[in-house]
């Protein structure tokens, strides 16, 4: 097949040129958005009388025909065409011949690239969003089952203090929310048209593109057409917000890693959600936090890659950019695995609340509101500090724990210390007391749970 920009060549291309030079076989995947922005093109250049009015209708009327042929699997890509936006138009040549040619009057595949692009991702941001409202969902519900389940807290992954299965999990659910807040506001940026920005510089030919952005849904058309040709900020954008999602993925996966082994026994994955071993026979492992784990690295490559493409190119359009669809593809696809496996996985798992008691008893976590007890009968909290350090010490030495001393144990090391105290430091009262907005008491959890329930 003749290229369409073969004019002023002499030879055709090298075998080697045309699939190295290739991108259909990853931007295959902007078929409908590449023709439905060719479609708004078409109609607009009609209205405009830029091309004859009948010639723009039989383009959008074969347009919508190569589309549903499309979808259908009846259309096979050229790798000699280039890329998704030369395919299209030779097909729509091929079908309607001179007519066809008239299509891509007043643009370039350097505005049409950009707005393939932006329309991909526009879609891909609310698939996206909507995920993380489910996983939000099962979160919130889960949480609302698990208000009073209390777990200990950690610290360097050290006991710290009693807190609830609940608070832990409404954590990551405000993570989950900043998320979505980042896609949106990328979206933004996101949505504002770039095509009637031509090859850099603009064109000379009357284009509404107002007209082109309403047809298409955008809210705004770009301001500069060297920037809009240019501009890849919104995929980078994307990448990073998808990173930022892995990074949260992947401290919630390790936390199921490690709730599900021997050592911890928090929780126990469902086996529709874990894998065996080939060899052990006892084993169940927890694969699918792992890999989502595992291909956190890999979305943050796909950042590093891209950002690293765009470091130092000239304005403005360079072939470079073509390199921006498969870390973008990839690390979409990717996410969009992630999300709902993780999610599910969450939901199935079953959550053991003796053994996260256990694990809350055990470690000192009410040390603190020992130490608090002291202060409140009087005691200056440095001083109770070391009072209770010192109690812990002969506690370890014993291998007991606060609750398990007498009245008389405790009056000989403080006289402060009364009958009181050992509700003071149950761990039920240690969570509870902490009612401030964003602690694990009870009532401000489930005050959390609906203001989350609210948003979502
Ligand atoms: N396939 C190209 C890309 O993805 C389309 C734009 C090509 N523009 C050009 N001037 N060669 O970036």
């Amino acid at each position: 097949m003749s290229k369409l920009w073969s004019g002023r060549f002499q030879k055709s291309t090298h075998k080697l040129t045309d699939d190295f030079n290739s991108s259909i076989h990853f931007d295959q995947r902007l078929y409908k958005q590449d023709i439905t922005g060719s479609i708004a093109h078409a109609k607009m250049l009609g209205k405009q009388g830029i091309i004859p009015q009948q010639d723009a209708e039989l383009i959008q009327k074969t347009l919508k025909e190569i589309l549903s042929d499309i979808e259908e699997g009846k259309v096979e890509f050229d790798v000699a065409a280039e890329d998704i936006h030369m395919n299209v138009e030779s097909i729509l040549i091929e079908r309607i011949g001179d007519f066809g040619k008239k299509l891509h009057t007043g643009r370039s595949r350097n505005d049409q690239v950009a707005l393939d692009m932006r329309m991909y991702l526009k879609d891909e941001i609310q698939t996206l969003t909507e995920m993380l409202v489910a996983l939000q969902r099962i979160l919130l519900n889960l949480a609302k089952e698990n208000s009073m389940t209390i777990m200990p807290g950690y610290t360097h992954l050290q006991k710290a203090q009693p807190i609830t299965l609940a608070h832990h999990l409404l954590a990551y659910v405000e993570m989950f929310k900043r998320d979505k807040q980042r896609l949106q506001d990328t979206y933004k940026r996101t949505n504002v048209l770039p095509l009637g920005s031509g090859a850099l510089a603009g064109t000379t030919y009357p284009l509404d593109r107002d007209f082109v952005a309403q047809e298409l849904g955008f809210d705004a058309v770009s301001l500069n057409s060297l920037d809009a040709v240019s501009d890849r900020d919104f995929c980078i954008e994307l990448l990073s917000n998808l990173s930022i999602i892995m990074m949260h993925l992947s401290r919630f996966s390790e936390e199921i890693i490690l709730w599900c082994s021997h050592e911890f026994q928090f929780i126990e994955l469902d086996d529709a959600f874990s894998t065996g071993s080939s060899i052990m026979p006892q084993k169940k492992n927890p694969d699918i936090a792992e890999l989502v784990r595992g291909k956190t690295g890999r979305i943050y490559g796909s950042l590093m890659a891209l950002l690293t493409t765009m470091k130092s190119l000239p304005l403005a359009y360079n072939k470079d950019m073509q390199e921006d669809k498969e870390p973008v593809f990839d690390a979409i696809d990717n996410v969009k695995m992630c999300i709902p496996v993780f999610t599910d996985m969450v939901r199935t798992m079953k959550v053991n609340k003796n053994k996260m008691y256990e694990g809350a008893k055990g470690g000192f976590t009410n040390a603190t509101d020992l130490a608090d007890y002291l202060v409140k009968k009087g005691v200056a909290f440095r001083d109770a500090h070391s009072i209770v350090g010192k109690i812990v010490f002969s506690c370890i030495e014993r291998g007991i724990g606060l609750e398990d001393m007498t009245l008389d144990e405790y009056k000989a090391v403080s006289s402060a210390i009364e009958n009181d105290v050992f509700k003071a430091i149950s761990l039920e009262e240690c969570v509870n007391k902490r009612n401030i907005i964003g602690g694990p008491a009870e009532e401000m959890v489930k005050k959390a749970i609906e203001v989350n329930e609210a948003l979502i």
